[in-house]
């Protein structure tokens, strides 16, 4: 939708001082504001994205007003049907958007004023531009949060599906980004998900804080009009109007929250991305990433660049420096609204932006990774990720774990002399460590015994990992 003034930054040659007073405040002013501050204090060219929410806060106001007798039923009539039509009329881009109405919600009611007139004006009562934006922003993220909720919820499927898959599939675990011990894929994969479920519960938590309705807070103190705010929020789906005025309409810390839970989903994207993209270099060559969510490169003919976890990893940084702007933004402002909470709504914004495309993007790509099974076993085998084994098995002989733990320190210096790893050394060799090594210490030596062993809940074994996914497709279904 276009605005009808430009937003350049050179001034036009007619700027200077300017318009005439603004019809909708401009009562007690004596000069138009300069057009440079009226282009400078506007914010309709972000909050037009407010629209729908407007005029459906709108409606629900005038619904109330009826109710309580301030509208006759007439009034209420025109109002509605003037506001669907606006909405329609924006909707189909057929209206656009003036700079010297400042916002949105000024911009919709000089529409609305255009068509019924005189009736258009009285939709204001007991109202504010305060309260007002305070729930257009609610009910925008309410939304915002339920989007981003559905493509968490995706993702969080596709990783169940493939840590199904890869339930047996045996890969080095790392500490340190050195091999530990053996994990299974599928336990990995789970590890991402179990983090993406607190994502999910700090969302739904924060909704709850979301869903409050400030309108009937007007200005900052209420109104003297008999205004029913219990009906207002609940013909917007809110749980309940907001308990303090001037709470309801200067505080942004919902906004806040939920850039905070935003920023940690972002941040454990890039964890994600971050092993998604050394996992698919030539040197790990432990996964693929399908085709369609990589580029090439103009000049390496060979390069095939995994473009996708690289940008989620670095949008990582731009949420994270919303959740430090609105911080800002908010610290040190005396109650109650200050204009300084125009600038809630770019960074809040982009972050719902962000977030969605981020974890559509993912839900997208993770059922088609293409584990490379036998070089993430490849890898297990190197780096004596089985050396932890050992030792417990030389415990459940009787050595105490700090003797068990030398010895095997010294086996693993003797395979690195040797490149050997530890199954690939002969009993009796093994017996020159300890000498209460028997035959059956192969069965904890080689990679499957040692997953297998891990047989306890969280643990990494293929049958907990076929309990575990059993247990996260139960809980999704009840989401
Ligand atoms: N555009 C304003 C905002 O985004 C709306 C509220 C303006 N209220 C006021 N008293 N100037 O916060």
């Amino acid at each position: 939708m276009s605005t009808t003034t430009a937003n350049s930054h050179a001034a036009p040659a007619s700027e200077g001082h300017g318009c005439s007073a603004n019809p909708q405040w401009g009562g007690r002013f004596s000069e138009g504001v300069d057009a440079f501050v009226a282009r400078f204090t506007a914010s309709i060219d972000f909050d037009q994205r407010l629209y729908r929410q407007d005029i459906q806060g709108s409606i629900a106001h005038a619904q109330m007003l009826h109710q309580t007798g301030i509208l006759s039923d007439d009034e209420l009539t025109a109002i509605v049907a003037a506001l669907d039509d606006i909405l329609q009329d924006f909707e189909q881009g057929r209206i656009s958007w003036s700079v010297d109405l400042e916002d949105i919600h000024m911009n919709i009611e000089a529409y609305l004023t255009d068509r019924i007139g005189a009736t258009g004006k009285k939709l204001h009562t007991g109202r504010s531009r305060n309260d007002q934006v305070a729930t257009d922003i609610r009910l925008w993220l309410r939304d915002g949060i339920d989007l981003i909720l559905d493509e968490l919820h995706r993702l969080q499927h596709a990783l169940v599906d493939l840590a199904e898959r890869e339930a047996e599939t045996i890969m080095p675990g790392f500490t340190h980004l050195q091999s530990a011990q053996p994990v299974t894929f599928g336990h990995h994969l789970l590890a991402w998900y179990e983090m993406l479920v607190r994502d999910g519960e700090r969302l739904a938590d924060c909704r709850k804080r979301v869903n409050v309705c400030p309108l009937g807070a007007a200005a900052l103190a209420g109104t003297s009009y008999p205004i029913d705010r219990t009906y207002t929020a609940a013909l917007l789906g809110f749980e309940r109007p907001a308990r303090n005025s001037l709470d309801a309409v200067s505080d942004r810390d919902f906004a806040i929250e939920f850039c905070a839970a935003s920023a940690l989903i972002m941040t454990h994207l890039s964890r994600m991305s971050e092993e998604l993209v050394l996992w698919s270099c030539a040197q790990f060559d432990f996964i693929a990433l399908p085709d369609r969510f990589c580029t090439g490169s103009s000049i390496m003919p060979q390069k095939k660049n995994p473009d996708v976890p690289e940008l989620v990893r670095g949008k990582a940084g731009r949420v994270n420096g919303h959740l430090v702007s609105l911080l800002m933004l908010m610290k040190s402002q005396p109650l109650a609204y200050n204009k300084d909470n125009q600038e809630d709504k770019e960074p809040l914004f982009d972050t719902v932006d962000t977030l969605v495309d981020c974890l559509r993007a993912f839900a997208d790509m993770v059922p088609h990774i293409e584990a490379r099974r036998e070089n993430m076993l490849a890898a297990a085998r190197r780096g004596f990720s089985t050396a932890t084994d050992l030792a417990d098995y030389l415990v459940g002989r009787g050595m105490t774990f700090r003797d068990a733990h030398e010895v095997v320190g010294k086996a693993v210096a003797f395979g690195l002399q040797e490149s050997r790893d530890l199954s690939g050394m002969t009993l009796a060799e093994l017996q020159g460590f300890a000498s209460v090594v028997e035959q059956d210490v192969f069965d904890v030596l080689t990679l499957e015994g040692s997953v297998r062993s891990r047989n306890h809940l969280g643990g990494t074994a293929p049958e907990q990992i076929r309990q575990a996914v059993a247990n996260a497709r139960q809980a999704l279904q009840s989401l």
